[in-house]
């Protein structure tokens, strides 16, 4: 396909792998470690450098139109998450990295196996493969870390406000283990599965695409200002504080206080924007230029109470579930799925970002033998991940096939890609050829 686009052979190959979220959902952009693995899943671009400094992108998925653009002149449209975009922010990142003005263009041809919108984070392993595509084209070094923060920032060019987990892993994975991932340095550490169980995603092909909503953004908005109130509250110097991370760290204090300080602190019902400005001691006009985000100017109500409530509970839990692994007593199956579930719930009803298809296919694989099941990625639709015990494996599937897809038309989406067992796949490659 290659050739008959643009008439000659590809000299390189990148690959970059989806990932799955095992727990800690929504809480790497509040500063919290989260615990996701790499999927095997990947985009796969392949790459010839040329002299023309024109930009030609293609796909092998027909939905998925051609796109040319000069290398020296990117616009990322935010309004439209177009496929390209995605490629473009990896390229920009890069690009403004090395502050270079003059890129050598580049025929480039992307195949992917993750399923788009489904929370399996196809998006970032295309800027996360384009921002390795250009640095190999460019001829320069970075160290992975380093590649992981420049496509995590440069991911907002297409206007969600994201962290820096899917980057991270893409970047950091290794075959056979999940990790640990750490914010603010950017580290990885290994976590180590139980042999017992088996990881299943199922989709619940409700697309979710969060580029396309505002819902992301002002989640992201929620938890900046219940830092601001509950920093304002505790006497802090709130104007600097961005994340519900910092309010821990400044105070010192464990995540289980930081859950009563925000009761404390907080009420259950909406704030308005003008109670925050309340609050906060600012004016309407201060709370939009200097506060709130593009997307978020015109909200009306904000739930800070219970979306603190998550982060706080769903990072204890992140820990809890490392350490779960660390000591592997004797039921540690049965306790990391109970993490699951927990989590799952708290998406639901803290964080509001599952959607009925979710909770009823978590219901459904809890019933044929899930230790654990709760959506992944930002929600809203797309996947979940389940804990099953290997011996069950068969029969879970066959029944929450039965179950979710067969009876409702589900089983046109390919089978494959909506129900299957997952293993730690492997992070980001360059395949030269020989
Ligand atoms: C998306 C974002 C991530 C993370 C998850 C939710 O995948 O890109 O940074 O916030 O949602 O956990």
């Amino acid at each position: 396909m290659f050739n008959s686009k643009f008439g000659s052979v590809p000299k390189f190959y990148v690959r970059a792998p989806g990932r799955v979220n095992i727990i800690g959902e929504h809480i790497d952009y509040c500063g919290y470690s989260v615990l996701p693995m790499a999927v095997e899943q990947d985009m796969l671009i392949a790459v010839e450098p040329v002299k023309t400094h024109v930009l030609q992108l293609a796909n092998t998925n027909p939905l998925y139109l051609d796109f040319s653009t000069s290398a020296n002149n990117i616009q990322i449209d935010k309004t439209k998450p177009l496929w390209h975009n995605y490629f473009l922010c990896g390229f920009k990142g890069i690009q403004e990295h090395f502050g270079l003005s003059d890129v050598t263009g580049m025929n480039c041809l992307v195949d992917g196996n993750i399923p788009p919108s489904s929370g399996l984070s196809s998006s970032s392993a295309l800027v996360c493969c384009a921002g390795l595509v250009t640095l190999t084209v460019l001829g320069m070094n970075l160290s992975k870390v380093e590649l992981a923060e420049i496509c995590a920032k440069s991911e907002h060019y297409i206007g969600t406000e994201g962290g820096g987990m899917d980057q991270s892993i893409s970047f950091l994975a290794e075959e056979g283990t999940a990790k640990l991932i750490e914010f603010s340095p950017l580290r990885a550490t290994d976590v180590k599965l139980p042999s017992g169980a088996v990881f299943v995603i199922a989709n619940s092909c409700v697309e979710m695409n969060k580029a396309a909503t505002s819902h992301f953004n002002i989640r992201v908005m929620e938890c900046r200002l219940a830092a601001k109130l509950l920093a304002k509250h505790k006497c802090l110097p709130w104007e600097e504080v961005l994340r519900l991370e910092e309010v821990q760290a400044k105070l010192g204090v464990s995540l289980e206080e930081m859950l009563l300080i925000t009761e404390d602190a907080l009420h259950s019902e909406p704030y308005s924007p003008e109670e925050i400005c309340r609050c906060l001691g600012i004016s309407l006009q201060e709370l939009k230029t200097q506060i709130l985000s593009p997307s978020t100017q015109d909200v009306l109500s904000f739930k800070l109470y219970q979306r603190a409530k998550h982060v706080y509970s769903e990072a204890a839990r992140v820990l809890q579930f490392k350490k779960v692994c660390e000591e592997a007593p004797d039921n540690t199956v049965q306790l990391l799925g109970e993490l699951m579930n927990q989590s799952h719930v708290s998406c639901r009803d803290m964080y509001e970002c599952s959607c009925p298809e979710l909770d009823q296919l978590v219901d459904i694989c809890r019933k044929f033998g899930a230790q654990g099941s709760r959506l992944t990625g930002a929600g809203w639709g797309g996947c979940t991940v389940s804990i099953v015990p290997a011996d069950k494996l068969p029969s879970f599937l066959a029944n929450v096939h039965e179950a979710y897809y067969q009876r409702s038309n589900r089983s046109l989406v390919p089978e494959k890609q909506s129900l299957f067992a997952t293993k730690p796949g492997g992070g980001a490659l360059v395949f030269l050829e020989a």
